[in-house]
């Protein structure tokens, strides 16, 4: 639908890594995860790793942007987060704060808009603010979206979906018989972003290899790729490796290979 524009000097180190520009996915998913055991690696506290996860981020969204993928959808926190201990808790609703403040401008510059997904109002007042003004403030950048998921959970989100759908049916607005997933994907939260497709790609950083709650029903057919780097020294390197696997993927959509159906004995 989209094409994708490819930044020149990315051009030479995506000829390197032999990916191939026509086939750059619009939309990619990532669950950054490893700060922990990175940082654990090497002595440091926990929160040394999302510190150096933040960085990462930048490197990241500055490369996506740079291979005209359209979407960025990143898991920086997941509503089962809340249970990790006070101090991390604390550290991570404050890296929104200081990713925005610091990376804003350069945001704009890559025209690079911020969007989120997830439930914002249980953050705390000063994270609200930052990602309030970070999406403000780049509102009018008709590049690559930054799709931060903030509090997010897929269960909850089709929850919400489904109990406002059914609203939406008790009050006459919605005949049940119209509903299909098209109609259905306007209720999830990643609805202004459906002109852009669900992912293509969901890449999981660290070797684990769960979905742990992320775009549930938005990762129906999207490529899954794991890869065993922790998230920390993630480089666009390993985006540009993770992006030749999903370009030898075979994707069929539950259908067949066109001539595949063909009946060779005819
Ligand atoms: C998972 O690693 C990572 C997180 C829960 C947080 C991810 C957040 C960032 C990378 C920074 C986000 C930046 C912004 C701007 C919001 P883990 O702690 O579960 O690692 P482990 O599995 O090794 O313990």
């Amino acid at each position: 639908m989209f094409s994708n524009i490819i930044k020149k000097d990315t051009k030479n180190r995506v000829e390197a890594a032999q990916l191939d520009p026509q086939l750059i996915p619009d939309h990619v998913a990532i669950i950054m995860d490893g700060n922990g055991r990175w940082a654990q690696n090497k002595h440091l506290p926990r929160v040394a790793g999302h510190k150096q996860g933040m960085e990462v981020v930048e490197t990241i969204t500055e490369a996506a942007s740079d291979l005209g993928i359209k979407v960025l959808s990143l898991y920086a926190f997941s509503t089962e987060n809340w249970r990790r201990p006070n101090e991390e808790v604390n550290y991570l609703m404050g890296l929104p704060n200081k990713f925005f403040s610091r990376f804003v401008p350069k945001l704009i510059r890559n025209n690079v808009r911020v969007n989120v997904i997830g439930d914002q109002s249980q953050l705390p007042e000063k994270t609200q603010e930052a990602v309030n003004n970070a999406i403000a403030d780049t509102k009018d950048c008709t590049g690559m979206v930054l799709n931060f998921a903030l509090n997010y959970g897929s269960r909850s989100e089709i929850l919400s979906a489904v109990k406002a759908a059914a609203i939406d049916v008790k009050k006459g607005r919605l005949e049940p018989e119209t509903i299909d997933e098209q109609r259905f994907s306007q209720y999830l939260m990643t609805a202004s972003l459906a002109p852009y497709g669900d992912p293509d790609l969901l890449i999981r950083t660290s070797g684990e290899q769960r979905i742990s709650n992320f775009l549930l029903w938005q990762i129906a057919y999207s490529e899954l790729v794991f890869t065993d780097v922790y998230w920390p020294d993630y480089q666009p390197e390993d985006l540009y490796q993770d992006l030749l696997v999903f370009q030898k993927r075979d994707r069929r959509f539950g259908g067949i290979k066109p001539n595949e159906g063909e009946n060779k004995n005819k």
